[in-house]
């Protein structure tokens, strides 16, 4: 470990299958007034909407609604929930849903007592929030973007074709509480369910794809990422085996909840490939990951040459005898293209949606981060985007 850092994660966990039993006890530290939040429904038809509610009214909770947040949600939703949330005088804002909503309870946090523009001083300044932000509580109900115990945020901002994410520096943004029931996971669509999976596999790989020191960090993401695979195949299969579904889920927050990035630089040049095709297309985030990560990793697989061979034989069980480090490395991105179709992840960005027009539009949008073992330049971004299409 070659690196200084700091590590604190305030946010409480609670994990399990009666997990949401928990949910009175936290609600007891704040006001009454609560501003639940949630997405277009998939809440109501699962019954997990009507537990909660019982919950809040039982702690003789004002309950004030932001329904509708769509996945990836926009500025202009944004903007409508401030305003809910502040003729609410909201004490505690509490997201039930996936990493949209989540995200969006913490946009809605750092900017209700905003005088400036969210947009553009989080969003396009990164600036730090300088007024009073409210806690934010969440019910996660899909797994993947690790939001439940981060301080990430993501909007997207249709009109100026942008998808931001801000990750605050403040551990005040993220969730004071989180609570993580695998059950709640089982309704969702096949399709979601995978892109979520792959969502945590990129969220290990982002930070793993970076530095050349021996680094503790790099064994329990290998570790995570084995967990992850064997899971996934379980799932995929059986999506109704919680064995399996509740390790996705744990893996998920702790692929995301800054333990991975400890001593990393991290690399994140998938999600801003991603995000611009995101704010393109509106794909699912994770499709968008997947779309574009082989082109992506076999452009980088030079500069990084030692690392993937370490990911091809402590990930993927690659045998390295009498191979060079080249084949070992190729076998191990092999094996894990074999993996994504297996699941049925979105293998271009065409079947997203995108098509040869776009790519201008998708490479002006893509953030160029100097992370990794290789900073790209614009050409090799619109090349690795034609090699994605
Ligand atoms: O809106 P509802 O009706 O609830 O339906 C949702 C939505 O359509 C549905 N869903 C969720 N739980 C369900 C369910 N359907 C049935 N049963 C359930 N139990 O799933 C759909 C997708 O939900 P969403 O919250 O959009 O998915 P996800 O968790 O993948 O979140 C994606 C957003 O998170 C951002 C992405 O960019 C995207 O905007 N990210 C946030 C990150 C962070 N905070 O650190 C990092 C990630 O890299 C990511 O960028
Ligand atoms: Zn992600």
């Amino acid at each position: 470990m070659l690196g200084n850092f700091n590590y604190c994660n305030p946010t409480k966990l609670y994990f399990g299958d009666d997990s949401l039993k928990n949910l009175s006890t936290e609600l007891e530290k704040y006001g009454e007034n609560v501003v639940l939040i949630y997405g277009g429904g998939s809440i109501k038809k699962n019954g997990i909407y009507d537990e909660v509610v019982k919950i809040l009214e039982r702690n003789g909770k004002n309950i004030t609604e932001i329904s509708g947040v769509m996945p990836n949600p926009t500025l202009e939703k944004l903007y409508e929930g401030v305003e809910i949330a502040r003729v609410a005088n909201a004490d505690l804002l509490l997201a039930v849903g996936g990493g949209s909503v989540c995200d969006y309870a913490k946009a809605v946090s750092v900017s209700v007592n905003c005088e400036e523009d969210p947009w553009e001083k989080y969003y396009l300044k990164f600036e730090e929030p300088t007024c009073e932000t409210l806690p934010v509580g969440c019910v996660l109900t899909m797994v993947g973007t690790g939001s439940e115990m981060n301080a990430g945020s993501v909007i997207t901002n249709h009109e100026q074709k942008l998808k931001i994410g801000h990750v605050f520096a403040d551990e005040k943004i993220m969730p004071r509480f989180s609570i993580l029931n695998p059950k709640y996971t089982m309704t969702l669509p096949h399709y979601q369910m995978v892109a979520g999976i792959y969502d945590i596999f990129n969220h290990i790989c982002e930070q793993y794809f970076s530095g050349d020191d021996d680094n503790t960090t790099d064994y329990i993401a290998e570790g995570l990422m084995r967990s992850l695979i064997v899971s996934s195949r379980i799932a995929n299969k059986d999506p109704k085996n919680y064995e399996a579904r509740s390790n996705i889920m744990w893996t998920a927050t702790w692929a995301l909840n800054t333990l991975l990035k400890m001593g990393k630089s991290g690399d994140w040049e998938v999600h801003m490939l991603g995000q611009a095709v995101g704010a393109i297309t509106n794909a699912t985030h994770g499709m968008t990951l997947a779309a574009v990560s082989l082109p992506y990793y076999q452009h980088i697989m030079p500069y990084g040459l030692k690392k993937f061979k370490r990911f091809a034989e402590n990930v993927w069980g690659v045998n390295a005898e009498n191979k060079t480090d080249e084949q070992v490395a190729q076998e191990g991105l092999c094996e894990m293209e074999k993996w994504m179709k297996e699941l049925g992840l979105a293998m271009n960005i065409s079947e997203l949606g995108a098509n040869k027009q776009n790519i201008d539009d998708i490479a002006k949008a893509t953030l160029i981060l100097d992370g990794g073992y290789k900073t790209l330049t614009p050409e090799e971004v619109f090349e690795i985007l034609k090699q994605s299409i």
